[in-house]
């Protein structure tokens, strides 16, 4: 009998090689029952012999674990974006800027622009052991655990691989499988992905990496850092990669004038049309790696590379009506009825104007000739107006003065361009997304829970703010129903919460309850008040006592909270129903103050010091905020007469420094500061 080990490593070689002969040659050598076979064969030996399975497991592929909390990993090389171009002038002016830089031919590199999120692949000794997102550039989310289930990803790799590099790419999710999981969706009552962009990209972040297996993304190579050379040029280096198990790019042609690089941006305007993907414009790459450090980079992107971006298809269609739809958070957004037109593919019916400012700028009147445009949203927009159709003696589309979903007068503030409904705490739409907004992953975090199953609570009287999640119940939930019409509306379906659903529901409403004071603070929705600002709000305030009974004054001390959010969190604390909502909470469980670990302390060194930092330190500055925390203190934004000090970096600015000065603020180093709180 075949050692265990041996049998795991054998199964897992013979699954690796069948997944790339059918993922990266589209060539499979056995059928599909075969492979479930061997699959099924390898998953039970792991669970018997945890410790045997291998880091290159085909069994990663279907995922299982789960992530409760992705971590922030720093990206050894800042991951750049591309300067954009809309035109042929465009592309010739960034042409000539190369040959500024260099004398002589230069050769580029065309590829596809794919439409999804970009992601890092750390290989080391040949194993895949860290995808990491674009974040910020500097650093985002280890997804690793998810990007493991997408098969055109190798786990490991084969051929003379460098021991250390980074691949770069596209995380994107194919035209069929975006299509399925917005059906799937819609049949159970969420809201569908808008694109395949928002579709990969909310997967990528799923906690449950089975999920991600399941909805299937797919992964598109551009891109290799080295950290030794091993070729001269983009295009074998792309190539080379192929060798040790990626899937080479779909397209990728060598161009030697800018004039071939046009050829090839016209040709794939058209063909894009025929692609199982989406993708939104072209790249030009310099090929020649010398060549493309001579010429070098901003901060922000390369100057060898520029992605040129297609041009949405527009047609013109005759507007029939127009309705007022009130969103999530009040705003009234204008919607055009349209004779149907056929764009990109499919049939459109309705597109949205924007609002208010825009029908006044278009200066739009009933049964106009209006230009529609297929943008990155599921509804298409209204880009423009035939004057010269425009029948004689036809009024102008007036927008409503009323909320149409709770008949409040609308209000519109000076300098937005956006009307909205002010009744926040009754209009209907307004209240479904507080509630979307309470249960969200930054706020609760409480997954059992989507928008769709939000609406259906809402529907059945079951909750009507925050606090009602925490009245739910068994028996108020099991087999509470939501009728699904199909969209042609001839056909009506129904599905209902069943035993597992609705234990997962509270399951997860109770969870909540572990939640910290920041998140929650968040959570209930004070208007302007976002994760970073709730975040600064309970650390100096402690709990919502504390805060509900601060001043204007005092709430501006804290940092990021100048007179418009300090106002908001002074009204919402006067309503009534927001009081009763928060006392209701905290009745259930939910937390109200920052717990003991969440207020860890080195010393009291600074307590009830008021200190403003201002410049650069040698450690990131909201580093030093918090070890001024740590040690007692608070940090204000501004300086007043009541500021203890002020913490002065390099490069402080001038009018901090005359203003401390006028009133005779101490003024300390980050030397200094060191020494106070040793
Ligand atoms: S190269 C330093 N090539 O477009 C070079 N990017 O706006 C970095 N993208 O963040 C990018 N297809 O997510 C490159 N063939 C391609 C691409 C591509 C899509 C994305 C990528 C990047 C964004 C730049």
């Amino acid at each position: 009998m075949e050692p265990i080990a041996e049998q795991i490593k054998r199964l897992t070689d013979e699954i690796n090689r069948h997944n790339y002969n059918y993922y990266m040659l589209d060539n499979p050598t056995i059928s599909d029952y075969e492979f479930d076979q061997l699959l099924n064969q390898l998953i039970l030996l792991e669970k018997q012999y945890p410790d045997y399975v291998l880091p290159d497991s085909p069994t990663q592929r279907v995922g299982g674990s789960v992530t409760k909390q992705f971590k922030t990993v720093k990206h050894v090389f800042p991951m750049l974006s591309l300067g954009n171009t809309y035109s042929e002038e465009e592309l010739q002016d960034f042409d000539r800027r190369v040959h500024e830089l260099v004398n002589g031919n230069v050769e580029y590199v065309c590829e596809l622009k794919y439409d999804g999120l970009a992601i890092s692949l750390v290989y080391e000794k040949g194993l895949l052991v860290r995808a990491v997102t674009r974040g910020d550039g500097v650093q985002g989310d280890d997804v690793t655990n998810n990007v493991k289930t997408i098969r055109t990803i190798p786990l490991k790799l084969q051929g003379d691989f460098p021991d250390l590099f980074e691949a770069r790419g596209e995380i994107i999710m194919n035209h069929e499988n975006f299509e399925r999981l917005n059906k799937e969706r819609e049949e159970i009552g969420e809201n569908p992905f808008a694109n395949p962009r928002n579709a990969a990209s909310g997967t990528l972040k799923l906690q449950d990496s089975a999920e991600v297996a399941r909805r299937g993304l797919d992964f598109k190579l551009y891109f290799v850092m080295g950290h030794q050379p091993y070729a001269d040029n983009h295009f074998d280096s792309l190539t080379k990669l192929k060798d040790w198990g990626f899937r080479a790019p779909d397209v990728m042609v060598k161009a030697q004038s800018i004039r071939e690089v046009i050829d090839f941006m016209h040709d794939w305007d058209t063909r894009r049309k025929t692609l199982p993907f989406d993708i939104d414009g072209i790249v030009i790459k310099v090929n020649d790696f010398a060549l493309q450090q001579q010429i070098g980079a901003t901060a922000k992107s390369p100057r060898w590379a520029i992605a040129y971006k297609f041009k949405a298809e527009r047609v013109p269609s005759r507007l029939l009506s127009v309705d007022f739809q009130v969103g999530r958070t009040g705003i009234v957004t204008p919607v055009a009825n349209l004779t149907p037109v056929p764009l990109c593919g499919t049939i459109v019916k309705r597109a949205t104007l924007h609002n208010k400012d825009i029908i006044d700028y278009y200066d739009i009147h009933e049964n106009d000739v209006l230009y529609v445009e297929k943008g990155g949203e599921i509804i298409p927009k209204i880009v423009g107006v035939d004057v010269e159709k425009r029948e004689l003696d036809v009024p102008k589309v007036k927008f409503v003065t009323h909320c149409p979903e709770c008949g409040a007068e609308l209000v519109q503030n000076e300098g937005e361009s956006g009307v909205f409904c002010p009744n926040d705490l009754h209009c209907p739409p307004q209240i479904k997304g507080k509630l979307e907004h309470f249960i969200s992953r930054k706020a609760m975090n409480i997954d059992s829970l989507g928008e769709g199953k939000v609406e259906m609570l809402f529907d059945n009287d079951l909750v009507k703010n925050p606090a009602d999640f925490y009245t739910l119940s068994y028996d108020k939930l099991i087999g509470l129903e939501k009728k699904l019409s199909s969209t042609d509306g001839k056909t009506e379906r129904v599905i209902s919460f069943r035993e597992k659903t609705v234990e997962n529901i509270l399951k997860g409403i109770e969870q909540s309850k572990t939640v910290g004071f920041e998140r929650v603070l968040f959570a209930i929705g004070i208007r302007y008040v976002g994760e970073n600002t709730a975040k600064k709000l309970a650390r100096f305030f402690k709990n919502v006592d504390a805060l509900s009974n601060a001043t204007k004054e005092e709430l501006m001390q804290v940092d990021d909270v100048g007179e418009r959010v300090a106002t908001s969190i002074i009204d919402f604390f006067l309503q009534p129903e927001n009081l009763e909502m928060i006392i209701a909470l905290r009745n259930a469980g939910v937390q109200f103050e920052l717990r003991a670990e969440e207020t860890v302390s080195l010393s009291d060194k600074l307590s009830g010091k008021s200190i403003v930092v201002s410049g650069v330190f040698s450690i990131p500055r909201d580093e030093m905020k918090q070890l001024i925390e740590k040690h007692g203190g608070k940090n204000v934004s501004s300086i007043s007469k009541n500021t203890d000090f002020v913490l002065a970096g390099e490069k402080m600015g001038p009018e901090k420094r005359n203003k401390a000065q006028k009133l005779e603020i101490p003024i300390i180093s980050e030397e200094e500061f060191y020494e106070m709180i040793k």
